[in-house]
């Protein structure tokens, strides 16, 4: 993750330079972090977070609201992932508006990586137990198909439903 980011922000420095930044590049990452991270990696790291809660809601709260910085990161990315595209599909889009939405994805999520890396997560590889992390996979794997997840149901609404009416005719 912190080398896609890195991509991201020499194509930043290009762009500030005044050169054309390489879109393909911008979009890979976007394309990337609007499905691994969002529909697979925050959901586990929101089980873990939930466990904490359970075992220890007082410490769980001092850390802060993990599912909330999620949220707010997808948004980020989403806005990221709009300007890119007006761009791609030669729409005006202001210098200052690209210059803002990239600075803010790099730093929020370089914030959230950090907070997690020397906050959270060494405070559940303390508290949690084997087993805890056993039933954290489990939880994770059971919901990794994002067509059939809470978060995935309303992206792929149309598609599952098109799914299950075919699995349906074919039964
Ligand atoms: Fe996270």
């Amino acid at each position: 993750m912190g080398q896609l980011l890195d991509a991201i922000e020499r194509q930043l420095a290009r762009f500030d330079r005044g050169e054309t930044p390489d879109y393909d590049i911008l979009q890979g990452v976007l394309d990337y972090c609007l499905t691994y991270p969002d529909l697979y990696h925050h959901p586990k790291e929101d089980l873990v977070y939930a466990r904490m809660q359970r075992r220890d809601p007082a410490s769980a709260e001092a850390l802060g609201d993990l599912q909330a910085e999620h949220r707010t990161l997808g948004e980020i990315t989403r806005r990221f992932a709009t300007t890119v595209r007006s761009i791609l599909q030669d729409l005006e889009v202001p210098r200052e508006t690209f210059d803002r939405t990239t600075r803010e994805f790099l730093d929020s999520y370089r914030a959230h990586i950090g907070m997690e890396e020397s906050v959270i997560f060494p405070v559940a590889e303390a508290g949690l137990t084997e087993a805890d992390w056993a039933s954290i996979e489990a939880e994770a794997k059971a919901q990794s198909d994002p067509l059939f997840t809470a978060k995935g149901e309303a992206q792929y609404a149309a598609l599952r439903a098109d799914i299950l009416a075919w699995a349906k005719e074919d039964g």
